[in-house]
């Protein structure tokens, strides 16, 4: 694995890091600097400051996946071209969000038996390893093992082993895989578009660096990710994350039920959509009227805004009791203590956080990526939630402070797997 760029940078002292999202609506490459000086000026968290961001909208993505690698290569070039152009940098190299239905997220146990003295290192990757060792098909790939906790001769609750005693060490992980050739395919269309991809993250892990405060995650809380094609919903609890499930709705499906329902097309059902839409009837007040048409000047006619309201509220009650579904199967709805975080683009739609309360009966906040400086204008949009956390996180492997222990090496070995996968070297 090299590094691109990032290693002419780190010359003059500077780590320049970028998460790419590629999005069923829109691509956005983000651009941050991680440098200590950063500190108090700007920056986001450990001296990582944005430098800035290019867009393209995205064409050859459906839910998350790739269904034309030609087209999602032109849609990555225009928006890397985008971020060179406001940034001055040259970008070759990228952390890439992976999501789509094909996300699976298991749990898993390890146990082994500590022979040294003190637990080390060489015990802890060897439990996880350990829980690592359940049947995958062979046509799909881990892309994470994440550590939940870990118990030492029987006591749980343990978040960091390294130095204690003990001749039993036992491990909870939640192992995320995706089908192999959907991850492949989107490696491909980087590839294609000339960039290499250092490393490929599971979304919610990226946004959750840029959204959930260390308190919201230690506490446990629900984050959910409502972008155009997929919704995500993850959650976290005793300070790491505990399960997350990829729903096939996103803000799409409002906007076609729109199309459908007031017979106009996609494209100003989504102007429409974004302009008066609500997801509360009794948000809406019984005069207000929308205007409709405007595709064909000649047909244009005025609507009450209720009849938009009323094919959106039925699809926001579905989406967020799939939701509710999801937290119920898991036992999680007694975890949360710190309620909810919405973020994506769907979320800026009038009422659903309000109906996310409702529904859920739990506190909901809005979480945007930049809260203030010079980006929160435009990067503070909780659409750019997924590439500002992806630079995050990409930006906390390079950091002096990280522990390049034991994900560091887990996720090699997931990244060499999908490397050699993608070469033929089974
Ligand atoms: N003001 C708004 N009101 C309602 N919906 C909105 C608004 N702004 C954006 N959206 C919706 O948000 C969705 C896009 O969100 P986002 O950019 O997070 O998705 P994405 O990352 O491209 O897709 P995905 O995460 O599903 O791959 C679109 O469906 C869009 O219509
Ligand atoms: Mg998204």
């Amino acid at each position: 694995m090299h590094f691109g760029f990032i290693k002419e940078v780190a010359m003059k002292q500077e780590k320049l890091i970028v998460g790419l999202d590629v999005g069923t609506t829109k691509v956005s490459a983000v651009v941050g600097e991680l440098n200590s000086s950063n500190h108090g000026n700007g920056d986001l968290r450990g001296g990582v400051k944005i430098l800035g961001i290019g867009t393209s909208t995205s064409k050859g993505i459906r839910k998350g996946v790739v269904t034309n690698i030609e087209s999602t290569a032109a849609s990555i070039r225009e928006a890397v071209r985008d971020a060179e152009k406001t940034t001055g940098i040259q970008i070759n190299a990228v952390y890439l969000g992976i999501t789509g239905g094909h996300i699976s997220c298991i749990s898993s146990h390890g146990v082994i038996a500590v022979k040294e003295k003190e637990i080390g290192q060489k015990e802890i990757d060897s439990v996880i390893d350990s829980a690592k060792a359940v049947a995958i098909p062979f046509d799909r790939e881990i892309l994470h093992v994440i550590p939940e906790g870990y118990a030492v001769n029987g006591q749980e609750g343990i978040t960091d082993p390294h130095g204690m005693g003990g001749v039993r060490l036992e491990t909870n992980v939640q192992i995320v895989s995706g089908d192999a050739t959907s991850i492949h395919n989107l490696i491909r269309s980087c590839e294609k578009a000339g960039l290499e991809v250092i490393e490929a993250v599971y979304q919610p892990l990226a946004s959750a660096d840029a959204i959930l405060t260390e308190d919201e995650k230690e506490l446990g809380v629900a984050m959910i990710d409502i972008g155009g094609g997929t919704t995500e919903v993850s959650f976290f609890r005793d300070g790491s994350f505990c399960h997350s499930a990829v729903l096939a709705i996103g803000g799409n499906n409002f906007t076609n039920d729109v199309a459908i329902g007031l017979r106009i097309s996609t494209q100003e059902a989504e102007y429409i959509k974004k302009k008066y839409g609500c997801t509360l009837l009794t948000m809406t007040k019984d005069d207000e009227e929308v205007e409709i048409g405007n595709d064909e000047e000649s047909t244009t006619k005025q609507i009450p805004r209720r009849y938009l309201v009323e094919i959106l509220q039925p699809r926001a009650e579905e989406l967020f009791s799939l939701i509710k579904e999801e937290l119920v199967a898991k036992g999680l709805e007694k975890s949360l203590n710190s309620g909810v975080v919405l973020t994506g683009g769907g979320v800026l739609m009038q009422g659903m956080d309000v109906m996310a309360e409702n529904i859920l009966e739990l506190p909901v906040r809005t979480g945007s990526p930049v809260k203030n400086g010079e980006h929160a204008g435009v990067i503070g949009n909780p659409c750019y939630s997924t590439g500002v956390g992806l630079m995050l996180y990409g930006a906390e492997e390079f950091s002096p402070d990280h522990s390049y222990d034991k994900d560091d090496h887990i996720f090699t070995g997931a990244m060499s797997k999908i490397k050699n996968w993608m070469s033929g070297k089974f």
